[in-house]
């Protein structure tokens, strides 16, 4: 009966799609609708040829146990069927060409259809690949700087982008169901993927081949946005860094700016410049810590900075002795990084 109620809501959850999360058949963006429509087409013209090859099948089965019958009785007259064979044969013939031909122009299309979207970006976002974090880069127009984030893309409805891929280390693959088919990112070498989401939503994305320890837990979130929060969102990461408020989060900023944190990220407006690891400077306004791997809350993130390797095992942030209301005032002061 466990058993039964498991499947009941297995087979539930695969024909809902699990939720619109994380799900190719969303069809979300141009690209994701394009292969669905793709995938919904090779779907109708299979099903239809293996339903009528088992029928086929089914009714020779039929007919042959009938024939059978027919010989013990009548010796030698079964071959009566013959004629409807022939036609039948041709018409099977003709279905199969007008089939692959119909899978073949409909992907050609396809193809043709995503080329054509991805001729003029508006919007262009570098995304590199670490083990195991994405580091994110807002071109902006009229400037020579880039916005830097992590584990996180914003992009706004109806406008096309260009997210082009790169490799610090190892091959990764950047996978937005929701949004796009995958991409590798593969090191010295660029390789790029356009995604011109249609409906705004939060999605997840993942890399979707091994490249170690965490690869499981290399996810990026994705907020798809109307214009203007998305133009409200990129005047907010533009602005330096918050500044600390009250003792406990001055020491937690001296902490992170003047300590080993300060050789791996930035936090602009400070002396904390490094480049190694994640940009810190509007940290917590990011719905996830450590690329997907808990949701930004102050327990997660108590848990992170005392031990890194507790929760990420084999992340390239090391386990930093450091005292109780050290732990207490980093934390206060990341979190005051909106
Ligand atoms: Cu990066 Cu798997």
């Amino acid at each position: 009966m466990i058993r039964r109620g498991a499947f009941l809501a297995g087979a539930a959850a695969v024909l809902s799609g699990c939720n619109r999360y994380q799900t190719s058949l969303g069809g979300e963006a141009a690209e994701s609708a394009n292969f669905l429509r793709l995938f919904w087409t090779f779907m109708a013209v299979c099903t239809l040829m293996y339903v009528l090859l088992v029928g086929g099948m089914l009714i020779a089965l039929w007919r042959s146990r009938k024939a059978r019958e027919a010989l013990v009785v009548e010796n030698g007259r079964h071959h009566a069927s013959a004629p409807i064979l022939r036609p039948l044969l041709i018409g099977w013939a003709a279905l199969i060409l007008v089939g692959l031909s119909a899978l073949a122009i409909a992907s050609f299309v396809t193809d043709r259809s995503n080329a054509a979207n991805a001729s003029h970006p508006k919007l262009v976002v570098t995304v590199t690949a670490n083990q195991w974090w994405w580091d994110v880069q807002y071109s902006l127009q009229g400037t020579t700087t880039a916005l830097r984030t992590a584990n996180e893309l914003h992009l706004p409805v109806g406008v096309p982008a260009e997210v082009i891929l790169e490799s610090n280390d190892v091959i990764h693959s950047l996978w937005i169901p929701n949004l796009a088919g995958k991409q590798d990112l593969i090191p010295g070498r660029v390789n790029d993927l356009q995604l011109w989401p249609k409906k705004t939503g939060l999605y997840r994305g993942q890399c979707a081949e091994f490249c170690g320890l965490q690869h499981a837990h290399m996810a990026l979130d994705v907020t798809v946005e109307s214009k203007t929060d998305f133009a409200r969102w990129l005047t907010a990461q533009k602005r330096p860094a918050f500044a600390p408020q009250g003792p406990v989060e001055t020491a937690g900023y001296r902490y992170v700016t003047s300590r080993a944190c300060a050789s791996c990220h930035t936090v602009s407006g400070t002396q904390a410049g490094g480049t190694v690891g994640p940009d810190l400077t509007h940290f917590a306004s990011r719905r996830s810590i450590a690329a997907g791997t808990r949701p930004m809350d102050r327990g997660n993130l108590t848990a992170w900075v005392a031990d890194p390797q507790g929760l990420k095992p084999g992340t390239n942030m090391p386990k930093i002795p450091m005292r109780r209301d050290e732990v207490r005032a980093v934390v206060a002061y990341l979190e005051r990084l909106k």
